[in-house]
Order: C-alpha cells, then sequence, then structure tokens
C-alpha cells in the first residue's frame, strides 16, 4: 500500500463517489426517499440484509460523503453526521447513557452543553464539573457509575488547555468513555483518537464549514460505538444532517487545512500585537509562550488555533467601547468563520450564568473574544487599534 495522503489532499478528495454521470465536483442529493427495484429489495434494505440508500433520515449519499471525508479527517474508523453541534453532543449521551450513569465533565465547556447535562439530570444522569486543566479533579471525581468524560480544548473564551492523553488514561482505568469536543481546533490542528481519546464531537458550524452559512455537527469514533450505537439513536430520534448543509460543509472540508493554517497565523501574530498594547492587562492565546499551558498545546496541536481572547483595562466599559469602535470586525457571537468576530463574553455566551460562577470561570468584565478569520491582520489591528488608543 502506498503512502497515506496528508490532511490537505483527504480534505479536498477523500470520501468522493461519483454518479453515472461522473461529475466533478460532488453532487447533492436533494431527496427524502430512494427507491428500490421491487418488494425485496425494499425489504432487505429496510433489515440492513443489503446495503443501500433508504430514507435520508439516515441514509443519504451526499450526507455519507461528508461522513467519510471528516472520518478520513479525524482518522476515525466511522461518523455520523447530525443536525447541529449540540445534536451531536445529545445523540451520544442518549446513545450512551442511561438512567443512573455519571458523567465528568470539563467547566469550561460550551454553555449549551452545561444546559444540556442539566437536562439530562432530569432522566437520571448526574454530572460532575471539574477543572479543564486539573487532571486529579477528573481523576477525584470518577464513581463506580462513571461512564463518560467530555471536555472541549482550547476551552472558549479562556483557551485553557485540557491534556487529553492524561485524561484519556485516567478514563480508561474509570471504564469510562472520554468524548473531546474538537470544535476550536479541528482534525488539521488537534487529533484527539490518536491521544487516545474514544469519540470526538464537532459543531460543523463552525470552522467545518468555515464560512457562517449552515448548522451542522458530526460524532466519530470506532464503529462499534458510532455505527452500533449512535446511528441507530439518530436513526430512530432523526436529529440528522440535511443533505444540503452536507454539502455546503464538504465543500468546506476542501478548504479546511488551508484556512486553519492562514487563521492560526493570524492569530498568532494578532496575539503577539494585543500584548503589546497598553491598555491591554492580559491576552489568552495557545500559541504565545505566556499561556500556561504553552508547552502542551504544543505537543497536542499542530498550532493556536483561531480563537485570540484578552482582557482590557477598564472592565466592561472599555470593553464595549472597545466593540463598538470596530467597523470591520463583526460583533456577532459565531466562530470559525472566514470573517472575523468579536464578543464580549461576560454579557452574551456566558450572560445566562450567575455572577459568583463566572468570576470562578474566570470570565472577567473587561475580557474580549476575538475569532480571527481571513482578513489582513494590519487591517483587523487597524479596527481594534480604535477602541484601544
Ligand atoms: C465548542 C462548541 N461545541 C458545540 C457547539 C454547539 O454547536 P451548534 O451551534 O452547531 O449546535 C458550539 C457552538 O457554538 C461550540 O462552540
Amino acid at each position: 500500500m502506498g503512502k497515506k495522503p496528508e490532511l490537505a489532499t483527504q480534505g479536498v478528495r477523500a470520501g468522493q463517489k461519483r454518479t453515472e454521470f461522473q461529475e466533478h465536483s460532488e453532487a447533492l442529493f436533494l431527496t427524502s426517499s430512494f427507491v428500490f427495484d421491487n418488494a425485496a429489495q425494499a425489504a432487505a434494505r429496510f433489515t440492513g440484509g443489503e446495503g443501500g440508500f433508504v430514507y435520508s433520515r439516515f441514509t443519504n449519499p451526499t450526507v455519507s460523503m461528508f461522513q467519510d471525508r471528516l472520518a478520513a479527517l479525524e482518522g476515525a474508523e466511522a461518523c455520523v453526521a447530525t443536525a447541529s453541534g449540540m445534536s451531536a453532543i445529545l445523540s451520544t449521551a442518549m446513545a450512551l447513557l442511561k438512567s443512573g450513569d455519571h458523567v465528568v465533565c470539563s467547566s469550561a465547556v460550551f454553555g449549551a452543553t452545561v444546559q444540556l447535562f442539566g437536562i439530562l439530570a432530569r432522566f437520571g444522569v448526574e454530572t460532575t464539573f471539574v477543572s479543564p486543566t486539573k487532571v486529579e479533579e477528573w481523576q477525584k471525581a470518577v464513581k463506580s457509575n462513571t461512564k463518560l468524560f467530555f471536555l472541549e480544548t482550547p476551552s472558549n473564551p479562556l483557551t485553557e488547555i485540557s491534556d487529553i492523553a492524561a485524561l484519556a488514561a485516567v478514563a480508561k482505568k474509570a471504564g469510562a468513555l472520554l468524548a473531546v469536543d474538537n470544535v476550536f481546533c479541528t482534525p488539521i490542528l488537534q487529533r484527539p483518537l490518536e491521544l487516545g481519546a474514544d469519540l470526538v464531537i464537532h459543531s460543523a458550524t463552525k470552522h467545518l464549514d468555515g464560512q457562517g452559512r449552515v448548522l451542522g455537527g458530526a460524532v466519530l469514533g470506532p464503529a462499534k460505538l458510532v455505527t452500533e450505537q449512535v446511528f441507530p439513536f439518530l436513526r430512530t430520534a432523526g436529529p440528522s444532517l440535511s443533505p444540503f448543509n452536507a454539502w455546503v460543509i464538504l465543500k468546506g472540508l476542501e478548504t479546511l487545512d488551508l484556512r486553519m493554517r492562514a487563521q492560526s497565523a493570524a492569530a498568532l501574530e494578532l496575539a503577539r500585537w494585543l500584548e503589546a498594547r497598553p491598555l491591554v492587562a492580559r491576552v489568552f492565546y495557545p500559541g504565545l509562550p505566556s499561556h500556561p499551558q504553552h508547552a502542551l498545546a504544543a505537543r497536542q496541536q499542530r498550532a493556536g488555533g483561531a480563537v485570540v481572547s484578552f482582557e482590557v483595562k477598564g472592565g466592561r466599559a472599555a470593553a464595549w467601547r472597545l466593540i463598538d469602535a470596530t467597523r470591520l470586525i463583526s460583533i456577532t457571537a459565531n466562530l470559525g468563520d472566514v470573517k472575523s468576530t468579536i464578543t464580549h463574553p461576560a454579557t452574551t455566551t456566558h450572560g445566562r450564568i450567575s455572577p459568583e460562577a463566572r468570576a470562578a470561570a474566570g470570565i472577567t468584565e473587561g475580557l474580549v473574544r476575538v475569532a480571527v478569520g481571513l482578513e489582513a491582520v494590519a487591517d483587523l489591528q487597524t479596527d481594534l487599534e480604535r477602541g484601544l488608543s
């Protein structure tokens, strides 16, 4: 066998299936159902006795091209696409957990993920939240009924880094699965399965699409978890990815390698520039030597990623003044777009949690998050300089 293609090549080529028309670009199959030759074939397809497409809630060629391409990028045996990142997390939990089970979760995960584990408590699944960076807290939180470890690294918005390999070892010893939300890095910068994680979760809405157009998600890992457990939940419950969205994201994957490298390089340049601004108290970016887990990030990630957070002197008033002075960067909560975005986490993404919980999480009133896109860094600097002088 020849050498395995590089990630850049896999992003462009992996998973493509051509129809009899030999189209060069991947086809978009906008169809709810598929036709059978006869009743016997219909029966065989429904029971799984014969492979092939049945109904787009659970089988569609465009969705399957997206799944195969993302699986190749993550080095995963199997991938199930979902309607959004949240439905990927929900499908994982519903497929793998039952009443009486316990989850250990990083306290620095996306807000809706925290709320989702809160909803699952009503169904008898208990969750303990622990520090993303203190491995000993995960170890201490383990109970006899712990079934799942869940984390996101780098975290949002403070870019804290969890040690995937170390936590995979703790999870394994506890007989629990480790699921890693890989939204910030994507497989281009970080491959959690190679570091010992059991499952990778994606909000494809972010970098995988890359241009802020559609929602999508995915769960990746071994077939015995993804195909045999997560897929049957999706087939029955239906939080499925639409073929149109799959097609958009599939085309997004073709430029993912290029975008992640370019956006990370721009983010590093911007982070260094911000560190030198007198009105900036602190910059949070894993690519900076001043980041507390810089060495771990360098080991675990190919680059720092596209998100830079920083604290301005003067609290909320100064942060809002900076945000309101921008003319180029979009004031919106999304990230992973080629258009740079700016957010005030304390009053938006983290506005619904209590001030005490916010303070404990390190989300101060002066904190600003920039998700760096593909504009020239000099123009981003001009845009931010206005509010920093
Ligand atoms: C890290 C992370 N995980 C999951 C999600 C949820 O994804 P979606 O909005 O596609 O449901 C988000 C959304 O912002 C996110 O940032």
